[in-house]
């Protein structure tokens, strides 16, 4: 029987906050990861080693390291996205347990976002295991674009099933498939996912979808179905990629979380601390909130607290 337990990483505070017009300070974007942190969400992309230059709201991620290192009370596992080398040694010093380094699934998108091709960025990643499995940090190895391109149109899947196949083989922990711009639709999530759970099983597998045509809680459901059991998705559905014309948030965590929970999967996570979180994402962004599911959450809160 396949597992009942579903482990949800919030990348929020990376992919939902790298791409808001209002930059948040060092101190605000801490606030966020506690909250989520406190919601009980078992794994958080706190943020990334990129270019400061090419992403100034991800400028200063290693402050908010050392400032979770310094509180013993905070547990949570962190994960910083990195697209480079560079990005892996800053991650180190930083005292990053895991990192999420990017893999592509077309050319297009790996030279708009990393100034490399596909295999470059693979030769990359194999080089940043090497070195990340000497110095016991984790790698989790995220394949952008996975089902459609917004440079190179619709994605070979025969592209994605390679490089998770190669990846699978070596020593990453995850290799999770992402729909960068919210293109996926169920039916293409199902052929893949389950094509990929044949050959490798599903226990290193994760999913990440966008959810610009509203397909997104629909294509975990697809995901689930085939035996995916690790989702990302971002607190208050922030997010966007700023290279990546089109994307628009990711499927927003309590939205996820509630289809979970009332189906009868087990998340960990406490949906009314969660709520707390996406408000607080909110106001600190002034971003609408990507989750449909928020309004009718916190009126049967309002209802029980009467
Ligand atoms: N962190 C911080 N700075 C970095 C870096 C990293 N991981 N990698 C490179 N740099 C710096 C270089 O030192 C150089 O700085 P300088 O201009 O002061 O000399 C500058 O960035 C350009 O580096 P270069 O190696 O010439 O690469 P590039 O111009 O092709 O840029 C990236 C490549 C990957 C650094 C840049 O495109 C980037 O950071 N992109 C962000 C990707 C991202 O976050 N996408 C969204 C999530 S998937
Ligand atoms: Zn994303």
């Amino acid at each position: 029987m396949t597992s009942q337990r579903v482990t949800i990483t919030d990348v929020g505070p990376r992919d939902g906050l790298q791409n808001q017009p209002k930059i948040l300070t060092i101190d605000e974007r801490l606030m966020l990861v506690r909250a989520i942190a406190t919601a009980q969400v078992p794994r958080i992309e706190v943020g990334s080693f990129v270019s400061p230059k090419a992403v100034p709201a991800m400028a200063g991620t290693d402050l908010i390291f050392d400032a979770l290192a310094a509180q013993s009370s905070f547990q949570t596992p962190t994960v910083a996205l990195i697209p480079n080398m560079k990005g892996y040694e800053f991650a180190r010093d930083a005292g990053a347990e895991a990192v999420t380094m990017v893999l592509y699934a077309s050319d297009g998108m790996a030279q708009k976002n990393a100034g490399m091709n596909m295999s470059e960025a693979e030769d990359v990643t194999v080089d940043i295991l090497r070195q990340a499995n000497q110095e016991g940090i984790q790698v989790i190895a995220t394949i952008a674009v996975a089902f459609e391109c917004p440079f190179d149109g619709p994605t070979d899947p025969t592209i994605v099933q390679r490089t998770v196949g190669k990846f699978l083989q070596s020593e990453v922990s995850q290799v999770v498939l992402a729909d960068t711009i919210g293109a996926a639709d169920p039916q293409q999530v199902r052929d893949l996912t389950s094509t990929l759970i044949k050959s490798h099983g599903g226990e290193r597998l994760g999913c990440h979808f966008h959810d610009t045509r509203a397909m997104g809680l629909a294509n975990v459901y697809a995901a689930l179905e085939s035996g995916i059991r690790h989702f990302d998705s971002s607190i208050g559905g922030l997010g966007g990629c700023p290279f990546a014309p089109g994307a628009s948030g990711n499927v927003a965590t309590e939205a996820v979380v509630m289809m979970l929970e009332q189906m009868g999967f087990d998340t960990g996570i406490d949906l009314p601390l969660l709520l707390d979180a996406s408000d607080l994402a909110q106001t600190l962004t002034g971003a609408v909130s990507g989750g449909r599911s928020k309004v009718w959450l916190q009126t049967q809160l309002q209802k029980q607290a009467l």
